[in-house]
């Protein structure tokens, strides 16, 4: 019998961690084909007035600016989920779309510009969500839109600076991102503003030609701050009842779409927040006020009363911005992470015969690293779920359904969860992309196919990491003769070490898929593949290219300190590649913050089972990163025992230790803080505490220095290349180029892979 209550919850999180160790669940995140054909995953399913033509569900994704500043659904937009109807998705849902102008002040910008599409102005945007909903339909799926009353306490705090305007939410609660920043309890007459404005917006899609409402009811936004008590501590008025905005809600739209219109909720069953943060919910300001965070039955009464309402179909996920490693789950998360969440709601439902009011069984999709076809079946055959959402994978490969029902697995390109070009790319002020797939977000620019060429060229690769592969396989793929050199035994340059520990088993898939890629532009005659060999300028001269593309990636940094050249100092990259060289180490310590300096050392302390510390310089680790990879990070560090010391600078390196100066100032930020991000750079806090200076020299024990200190770029092939005039053309991309992530080096392979 399944548990409704909290154990649930404690079981689920603690069954994260180290879920990698368990084999079987290991072995399904991965792109083969057990299951194939896949029966149940191309089955139709009825949702009230509608039938979708197979189980796979677009999960909403924000599709800021993707619109005119007005919010009308521009071409980038609309091409975008054109190409995934095209994929063979049976139904697609947009990203959040506000309703609540002009009471929520953070979904608009100064001058009522809007980076979010908007459906609450008529005909001004309507001639967009018209185009998009035909165009979706010309290849056969529905297309639903998710309304929003707001972003409330997780919007911008800068509504208070630029507009003078708090930001809002159910009661007083802190703002997310400057939690200094209070935002204010909505009135009443507001909350009726709002879902009147649903209501409106609800009718104008339906004649805007979109198939659905579905309402974004989960993750701590506006909806969900009004209907969990967590955040709605209101004592008095209609809304005190925290369920009771919810139903309004339903209730008016209903009125307002008739009875066979779709309408979707996507709820978490649980902010989980106690479940993460255990004491802390005691002790961090922030935290404290939502102690009373609604249960998982009430969540299930909740769900109950919104079906009598009128809502149709539900999505279940876990969490809240203040763990966003649960909504957002990173590289780091398990496969299939919330399938025992929408199990548990199935079994509810069919329990308590909770049947929607066309007097269907009330579907519940499942959604969380879907993207492997055989785990998306079997969660459907053994009746966790009756529709599987895949958000992150259709980013990575639009065509991730045609490709799953064709039997072409190993074609899948799969999303490797970093979230550098999706979420963090709108956090930074983009519009969603994908580090894998190149065309995302760019399908009004680049067409689907590649442009032939029009004389073949003799094109030398020299670096096969992702920006050499890619522009080698696309250039090859439209005609030219490449030839990819490598001094490694592999491709994949970084891709290499970086999918060595096993959370970053994405990677490792990654990885395959571009073997696969190379395997088959060597077979179709135009790529040759050269490993194991090192070439200089004088030969790349003498075999007579039109063009040289030099990406030769980067060096790690060897700073000139004390001990630096002894033996127990390694390099975290060559520790990856060589993880025997940590064999007999019993304490390490690992200098560099960053993102390959925490990996490392939690592939340490779980794969090698070694005494690991952490030191950074800087206040904060892993900064740059997508907040819910990172904060996930170290959250596991932190409950893994590793000790994270920010502040800390390396002095010394002696045979076994180190010594270090720390700032010890009570002024230091705490480095385990996962509740509130750090701001993007460009964005100033004025609100920041100084840090006052009290070094300390201390000696931590190590019999093994992993070093993670960045890279630089190697430049002396490009730079020969060039003084020796050794083709017509030579150019330089990826970390020799400038060091960055994976998402710049795909980019630019692919850049020049198709114009070259
Ligand atoms: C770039 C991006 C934007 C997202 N925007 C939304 C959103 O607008 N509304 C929403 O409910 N969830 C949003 N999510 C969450 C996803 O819908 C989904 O729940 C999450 O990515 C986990 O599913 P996946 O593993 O299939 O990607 C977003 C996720 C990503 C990656
Ligand atoms: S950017 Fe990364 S996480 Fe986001 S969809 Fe692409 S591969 Fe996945």
């Amino acid at each position: 019998m399944p548990k409704y209550d909290e154990t649930f919850l404690k079981e689920l999180l603690s069954s994260f961690p180290d879920w990698f160790k368990n084999e079987e669940e290991f072995s399904e995140a991965r792109l083969e084909k057990k299951y194939y054909p896949y029966t149940q995953l191309f089955s139709p399913i009825q949702i009230n007035g509608i039938k979708v033509k197979n189980r796979i569900v677009m999960g909403p994704m924000g599709n800021i600016s993707m619109a005119e500043e007005m919010g009308r659904p521009a071409n980038k937009m609309i091409q975008y989920f054109t190409e995934r109807a095209k994929g063979g998705v049976g139904l697609i849902t947009s990203g959040l779309i506000p309703i609540s102008q002009n009471i929520d002040p953070t979904v608009t910008e100064l001058g009522d510009r809007s980076y979010f599409p908007r459906i609450d102005r008529s005909r001004t945007v309507f001639a967009g969500w018209r185009d998009l909903a035909e165009n979706v339909h010309a290849f056969g799926a529905h297309f639903f839109i998710q309304l929003t009353p707001g972003l409330g306490r997780v919007g911008s705090p800068e509504s208070l600076l630029k507009k003078y305007k708090f930001p809002v939410s159910a009661s007083w609660n802190p703002n997310f991102y400057l939690p200094t920043v209070p935002c204010r309890p909505l009135t009443d007459s507001e909350c009726k503003k709002i879902i009147k404005a649903a209501g409106q917006a609800s009718a104008d899609a339906k004649a805007a030609l979109i198939d659905g409402i579905y309402l974004h009811g989960h993750e701590g936004y506006l909806l969900e701050q009004m209907t969990n008590p967590a955040f709605n501590r209101r004592k008095m008025g209609r809304y005190a009842d925290w369920q009771a905005f919810g139903l309004d809600l339903v209730r008016e739209i209903r009125k307002r779409v008739g009875p066979r219109y779709p309408i979707m909720y996507r709820i978490d069953l649980s902010l989980a927040l106690n479940a993460t943060y255990g004491d802390r919910m005691n002790t961090v300001s922030t935290l404290k006020k939502f102690k009373n965070e609604r249960t998982i039955a009430m969540t299930l009464e909740y769900m109950g009363n919104l079906v009598k309402a009128g809502v149709d179909m539900f999505d279940v996920d876990l969490g809240s911005y203040d763990n966003w490693w649960l909504p957002h789950p990173p590289n780091s998360m398990p496969s299939g992470c919330f399938l025992p969440v929408s199990r548990l709601v199935k079994q509810y439902f069919k329990e308590n015969n909770i049947l929607s009011n066309a007097g269907f069984p009330v579907p519940v999709v499942a959604v969380g690293k879907l993207g492997y076809p055989d785990l998306a079946e079997k969660a459907l055959r053994d009746e966790s779920c009756d529709m599987v959402m895949l958000a992150r994978p259709l980013l990575a490969d639009a065509h991730w359904p045609n490709k799953a029902f064709a039997g072409r697995v190993s074609e899948i390109r799969p999303c490797i969860g970093d979230q550098e070009a999706c979420i963090n790319e709108f956090v930074e002020g983009g519009h969603p992309q994908c580090a894998v797939n190149p065309r995302t977000g760019f399908e009004d620019v680049y067409a689907a196919d590649l442009p032939p060429v029009e004389r073949a060229k003799q094109i030398a690769i020299v670096g096969a990491g992702p920006a050499g592969v890619i522009a080698a396989t696309i250039a090859a793929k439209r005609g030219h003769k490449v030839t990819l050199f490598e001094k490694q035994d592999r491709i994949g340059g970084m891709l290499v070490p970086g999918s060595q520990p096993k959370i970053k088993y994405e990677v490792a898939n990654y990885l395959k898929y571009l073997e696969n890629q190379v395997e088959k532009c060597i077979q179709d005659g135009n790529l040759t593949l050269k490993l194991g060999r090192e070439i200089n300028p004088a030969e790349l001269k003498q075999l007579s290219f039109d063009a040289i593309i030099t990406c030769t990636g980067g060096s790690p940094v060897h700073p000139k300190i004390t001990g630096l050249d002894l033996p127990h100092v390694v390099q975290a990259v060559d520790l990856l590649r060589n993880p025997e060289l940590a064999t007999t180490a019993e304490n390490v310590v690992v200098v560099g913050g960053g993102a390959v300096g925490c990996e490392t050392a939690h592939y340490l302390a779980t794969e090698m089972g070694k005494k690991v510390t952490v030191i950074e310089m800087l206040d904060a680790f892993m900064i740059g990163l997508c907040t819910a990879n990172r904060s996930h990070m170290i959250h596991d560090l932190e409950k893994m025992g590793v000790p994270l010391m920010n502040y800390t600078r390396l002095k010394s390196v002696q045979p076994g230790t180190v010594t270090v100066d720390q700032n010890v100032s009570s002024t230091v930020p705490t480095p385990y803080n996962t509740w509130t991000p750090l701001l993007p750079e460009n964005i100033e806090n004025p609100l920041a505490k100084p840090v006052k200076q009290q070094v300390e020299e201390k000696v931590l024990k190590a019999d093994l220095v992993v070093l993670a200190l960045g890279l630089r770029p190697n430049t002396s092939l490009y730079e020969s290349c060039m003084q020796e005039n050794a083709a017509p053309q030579v150019i330089q991309i990826g970390d020799s180029f400038q060091i960055r992530r994976v998402f710049e080096a795909v980019k630019a392979g692919y850049g020049l892979g198709r114009s070259i």
